[in-house]
């Protein structure tokens, strides 16, 4: 199950060697990573993406007329002494069995007006991307960075919390390919939304960006995917605000293993249940050898209670139906994390006699925490952990076994409400009811 690096022997090994001694200018392609995947043919032709390298000329048109060039069997190069400035929302789902070879820094202009009227709306949670790529067979690496420019909208976004901040990487409708390489910079929001989309893996990817000021960056999910299957995030260190990796509606038989988070909200699967009228499925989902630091939450499942509730004014629902089945967590070692397991159905609604009365409309069912092992904050002291369904009858199979966690004072205790506790072995559900986060 496990797997390491997608980067090659080779290509540690070259890159090694050029960060001693950079070849700076090369025009060269990088090498394929290993996490290509082995039915993507070898590309055929080569080229190089033209800037006027002043990070303040958009070089937009010069990246489309590269991609259009080399679709269909080229590997575009970004190359690494170039920085580009995209000032236009680019809609590339039309790219087809095309790698992008991104060695250079793509910094998003900081025209928040223009963003903001332009950037793509994904609808899902006002969503809104830079750009949307997808389309079919598509590879994209080469140890370049993308900078989405947050800071401008980590301010605004403290002036205005109904702002439409773009998420820095939109895959959007991509059937099979490979994210891999590279540095994910100051996303004005979540790092990567990953919608329609099947057969990707991302790995090795760096994501950070903290906020200068005194309005600290929100929302930075490292990932989120929805409506997708089949996808595999892996060999990546997030340091982040928010879900370090997170399931929203219809995220189907997913794969997260070897990730450093720090910082962030846990693995986390949902929100789900949040429209009234949505079915929201998230089935068939393994996270393992995870290290997570400094986090709200280690493994998480949030789901909307069956009445309307509000976490925020940007940030409300509740009422929606759907199912979470068949979810495997199996190592994780957490430090710092204020709660090592939360599952519950009062997402959104402080008043748990108020959830209670309104049981969620979105079962949970078929679910383990395994070889989760480490220490907790004193958040939520004496509490470790929460586990809590709405009913007795909308949860049903969660596991525990092999969970060995304690807080700051020895303290082990976990919330367990509604559900089986026979199931959850060795857990000291002693706790009344949780607050939840
Ligand atoms: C995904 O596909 C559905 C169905 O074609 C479409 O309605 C939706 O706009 C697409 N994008 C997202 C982000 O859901
Ligand atoms: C978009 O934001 C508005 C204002 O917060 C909210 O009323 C609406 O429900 C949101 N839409 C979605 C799809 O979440
Ligand atoms: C942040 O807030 C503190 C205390 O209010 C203030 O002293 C400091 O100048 C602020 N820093 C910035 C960068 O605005
Ligand atoms: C677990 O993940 C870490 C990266 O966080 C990696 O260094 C280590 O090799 C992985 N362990 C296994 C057994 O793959
Ligand atoms: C880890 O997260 C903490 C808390 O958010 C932060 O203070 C620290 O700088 C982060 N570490 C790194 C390496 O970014
Ligand atoms: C999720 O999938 C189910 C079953 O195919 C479908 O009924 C539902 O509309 C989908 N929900 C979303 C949010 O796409
Ligand atoms: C449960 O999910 C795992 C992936 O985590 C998958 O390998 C397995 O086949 C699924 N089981 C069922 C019964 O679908
Ligand atoms: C966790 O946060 C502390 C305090 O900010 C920091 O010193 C530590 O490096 C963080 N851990 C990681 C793994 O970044
Ligand atoms: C919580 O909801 C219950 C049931 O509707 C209500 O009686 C109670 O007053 C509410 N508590 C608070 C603190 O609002
Ligand atoms: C569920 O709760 C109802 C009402 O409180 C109770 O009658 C029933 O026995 C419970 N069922 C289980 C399986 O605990
Ligand atoms: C469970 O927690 C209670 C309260 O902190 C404590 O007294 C008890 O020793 C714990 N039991 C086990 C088995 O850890």
């Amino acid at each position: 199950m496990y797997t390491s690096s997608c980067l090659g022997l080779t290509a540690a090994l070259y890159f090694a060697f050029t960060s001693a001694s950079p070849l700076a200018g090369s025009t060269d392609p990088s090498d394929r990573p290993s996490c290509v995947p082995a039915n993507s043919p070898t590309r055929s032709k080569v080229c190089h993406v033209k800037s006027h390298n002043d990070q303040t000329t958009d070089d937009s048109d010069y990246i489309l007329s590269a991609l259009h060039e080399c679709n269909n069997g080229g590997h575009v190069i970004f190359p690494a002494d170039q920085s580009y400035l995209i000032g236009t929302a680019l809609d590339l789902t039309f790219l087809q069995h095309i790698d992008l070879d991104i060695q250079g820094h793509i910094l998003f202009s900081d025209d928040t007006d223009y963003w903001q009227a332009n950037s793509f709306k994904q609808v899902f949670q006002n969503a809104t991307t830079f750009f949307q790529l997808g389309g079919e067979d598509v590879n994209i690496y080469g140890g370049g960075t993308l900078d989405g420019n947050g800071q401008i909208w980590y301010d605004l976004y403290a002036e205005d919390i109904y702002i439409l901040r773009p998420i820095l990487f939109g895959t959007v409708g991509l059937h099979g390919g490979s994210i891999s390489n590279l540095n994910m910079r100051y996303s004005p929001q979540w790092y990567n939304f990953v919608a329609n989309s099947s057969d990707v893996v991302f790995s090795d990817i760096s994501i950070s960006g903290y906020s200068q000021s005194n309005n600290t960056a929100k929302n930075t999910d490292g990932w989120d995917t929805y409506r997708s299957d089949s996808i595999t995030i892996q060999n990546s260190v997030v340091n982040n605000g928010d879900d370090c990796v997170s399931f929203k509606p219809n995220s189907t038989n997913i794969l997260v293993q070897n990730m450093h988070c720090n910082g962030s909200h846990g693995i986390s699967i949902g929100s789900l249940g949040q429209y009234a009228n949505e079915i929201d499925i998230v089935s068939n989902v393994f996270v393992t050898n995870i290290s997570m630091y400094n986090a709200s939450d280690g493994a998480r499942i949030k789901v909307w209670p069956g009445n309307p509730s509000a976490l925020s004014g940007d940030l409300q629902g509740g009422g929606g139906g759907g199912l979470v089945k068949n979810i495997t967590y199996d190592g994780m070692l957490i430090e710092n994390v204020d709660y090592a397991i939360e599952v519950t159905q009062c997402y959104g609604q402080k008043n748990q006699t108020l959830c209670f009365e309104n049981p969620s409309n979105l079962r949970i069912e078929d679910v383990t925490f395994k070889n989760i092992h480490g220490t907790t904050s004193e958040a939520y002291e004496p509490l470790v952990g929460t586990i809590v369904c709405s009913s007795n009858s909308t949860c049903s199979n969660i596991r525990a076994e092999d969970i060995v966690v304690v807080g700051p004072t020895g303290n082990d205790e976990f919330a367990c409400l509604n559900v089986d506790e026979n199931l959850l072995v060795g857990l000291n559900c002693s706790a009344e009811a949780g607050q939840t986060n």
